[in-house]
């Protein structure tokens, strides 16, 4: 099959890559020249473990082409992906402006039946609006049918979540369309649910609105853990123990972060607001998740005392979580900003990435960054701040407290080599 993904960001550029690994003839599009150019020549704008090397087995073996024609490729596959961003809007609504342009390109261009695949994640009710949309621009209906198919992956596994997925939902308005989407992914092994459009659209959201909740519920019971001395990675465990609950995304932290979680709860709201429904539980788990940096940031407060002046706190971990190079809501570029405006001095150090950021001091070593500091955070997991020479950090640093934002480091060894570590509802 013909396949045209319009949008080259995390989603569109997996779904692509992964979509000719499995025998398709895919032209990848965005109107971004440059990102098209860099792709041309094998350089993949982000980090993504194994999408480099896929996209390069699937252009030498001419099943995947990249092209900044939208209009062109769009017109001549007869199945279309849109994976464009809808990023927050001011009031927290998602932003539909990408969306909107991609479906005017498209009203342009459809001359012969088509199958449009709505990826990109959407409020409930777009698909109906795009349809409203196309024929206000005056294509026939009888030419195209509208799918929705959300895409589940996480950064960092994006590969192995597209090509092993829990489940691929499809929402479609009649069987037939459902079934041409089902057969794209033929090669796939896993459960399809089919669904209405609009199903499709909330299980996307809801999906999301409830890990995030996951999170800030462990957040808000190591908080209980901290007040009774118990800790929270056993309390998580027994929790999980459950299968009805399930192990995963009881890891407390810091807070989560991303391009997805903030986002899409804020836009859960915003279409929740809309019609009048109130999502109590949700406000909740953005409020748990807002309070978590400044839970911990009071801690440091009072084990580091009242001076800041010359108070040297080194940072390790910048993106939102480990495995990516993504620092769209990082909880740790968040925390660095607190640090600094209370008046510490931060170093910091990340296996990928140095933004810029106000009073930061970016360090290319991690041991570089601990060099005379009273504390170290852990803001994300990165499996080699776990590999760490601990003893030689001790030896570097100015005093000896180290906060395990993200539970990743055993207590008892930090203790061993001298530390006084305090993670997240750990007693
Ligand atoms: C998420 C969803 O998992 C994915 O299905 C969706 O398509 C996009 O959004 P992603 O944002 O890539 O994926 O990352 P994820 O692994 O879900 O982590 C999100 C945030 O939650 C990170 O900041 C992470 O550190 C945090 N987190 C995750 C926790 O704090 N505790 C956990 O137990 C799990």
């Amino acid at each position: 099959m013909n396949i045209c993904v319009v949008g080259a960001g995390y989603v569109g550029l997996t779904t692509a890559a992964v979509l000719a690994d499995i025998g398709h003839i895919v032209y990848c599009t965005d109107r971004d020249t440059a990102r098209i150019s860099s792709l041309k020549e094998g350089i993949v704008p982000i980090y993504e473990p194994g999408l480099t090397e896929m996209i390069a087995k699937n252009q030498a073996e001419e099943r995947l082409f990249f092209a900044a024609n939208v209009k062109r490729h769009m017109m001549n596959c007869p199945v279309v992906v849109v994976a464009v961003g809808t990023p927050s809007a001011k009031n927290g609504s998602a932003d539909m402006k990408y969306i909107l342009s991609v479906v005017q390109d498209l009203s342009l261009v459809i001359r012969s039946p088509k199958t449009i695949i709505i990826k990109s994640t959407v409020p409930p009710g777009t698909a109906d609006r795009i349809d409203a949309l196309l024929q206000e621009y005056g294509v026939s209906q009888a030419l195209y049918e509208l799918v929705s198919n959300p895409e589940f992956l996480r950064e960092g596994s994006a590969i192995e979540d597209t090509v092993h997925p829990d489940r691929i939902v499809i929402g479609a308005a009649n069987e037939e369309a459902a079934l041409i989407v089902k057969d794209l992914y033929q090669a796939i092994e896993t459960r399809f649910l089919l669904t209405q459009r609009i199903e499709a659209e909330l299980i996307k959201y809801a999906s999301n609105a409830f890990l995030a909740t996951k999170i800030s519920f462990i957040n808000e019971i190591s908080r209980i853990c901290e007040a009774y001395h118990a800790d929270i990675t056993e309390v998580a465990q027994g929790i999980g123990m459950d299968n009805r609950i399930g192990p995963k995304f009881l890891q407390a932290g810091l807070g989560y972060g991303g391009s997805c979680f903030p986002k899409d709860v804020n836009a859960l709201n915003y279409a929740a607001s809309t019609k009048q429904v109130k999502m109590e539980l949700l406000q909740a788990v953005k409020k748990i998740n807002r309070s978590q940096l400044g839970v911990y940031l009071n801690k440091l407060n009072h084990k580091l005392g009242e001076k800041r002046e010359n108070i040297r706190i080194a940072v390790w971990g910048a993106t939102f979580k480990e495995n990516t190079d993504d620092t769209r809501y990082s909880q740790a570029i968040a925390f660095m900003k607190l640090l600094t405006k209370q008046g510490y001095q931060v170093y910091a150090y990340d296996p990928l990435v140095s933004p810029p950021i106000p009073s930061v001091v970016w360090c290319s070593d991690k041991y570089e960054a601990v060099k005379e500091a009273d504390a170290l955070v852990i803001a994300t997991g990165w499996p080699e701040f776990m590999e760490a020479d601990f003893h030689r950090v001790k030896l570097l640093m100015k005093r000896n407290l180290l906060l395990d934002g993200r539970n990743c480091l055993d207590k008892k060894t930090m203790e061993a080599h001298g530390f006084e570590c305090f993670g997240v509802g750990r007693p």
